[in-house]
């Protein structure tokens, strides 16, 4: 492996297209967890450059941080709390324009503005959430959300 991200500039429906097999080709012969999601995060990091993305882990029926990029983040959300713990308890994605009117919303970072947040699956059991988080108003939509459901799939 060692090859750098091949990163590229267009509209986000080409980003991802151009990023989600390199994603693949990253996770698929590794089989360890957090080594994956590691270099998930890094990936995403490089090709959006958003504010913080990161994953959270169910360990003890609440929500532990995980592998991440961005500054420093909350390290434990109770289930039903924040935007991530009521991913977690729908198993839903949730889209969040401004994190300003989302009731509950655990504002890791100041600078956060929107977010999205998606629960994940390791043999059919939802082992935790993936959250980023953007500095500018309405950042994801349904195009993000497909395209980042095809990541988590990898997992
Ligand atoms: N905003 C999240 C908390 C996690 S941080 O954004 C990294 C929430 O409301 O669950």
């Amino acid at each position: 492996m060692a090859e750098d991200l091949n990163v590229i500039q267009g509209d986000k429906t080409t980003e991802y297209a151009n990023l989600i097999p390199q994603i693949k080709a990253l996770v698929e012969d590794e089989p360890d967890l957090i080594a994956n999601l590691a270099n998930m995060t890094a990936a995403l990091k490089t090709q959006f450059d958003w504010l913080w993305i990161g994953f959270y882990l169910v360990k003890d029926n609440e929500l532990v941080l995980g592998p991440f990029q961005g500054p420093i983040a909350c390290t434990r959300i109770a289930k039903g709390r924040g935007v991530c713990g009521t991913a977690w308890a729908k198993e839903d994605v949730i889209i969040v324009d401004n994190v300003d009117e989302f009731p509950g919303h655990i504002a890791c970072s100041s600078a956060s503005r929107s977010e999205i947040v998606l629960p994940i699956y390791q043999a059919g059991q939802c082992i935790g959430v993936l959250d980023i988080d953007s500095a500018e108003l309405s950042t994801f939509d349904e195009v993000d959300k497909q395209y980042l459901l095809e990541i988590v799939a990898l997992i």
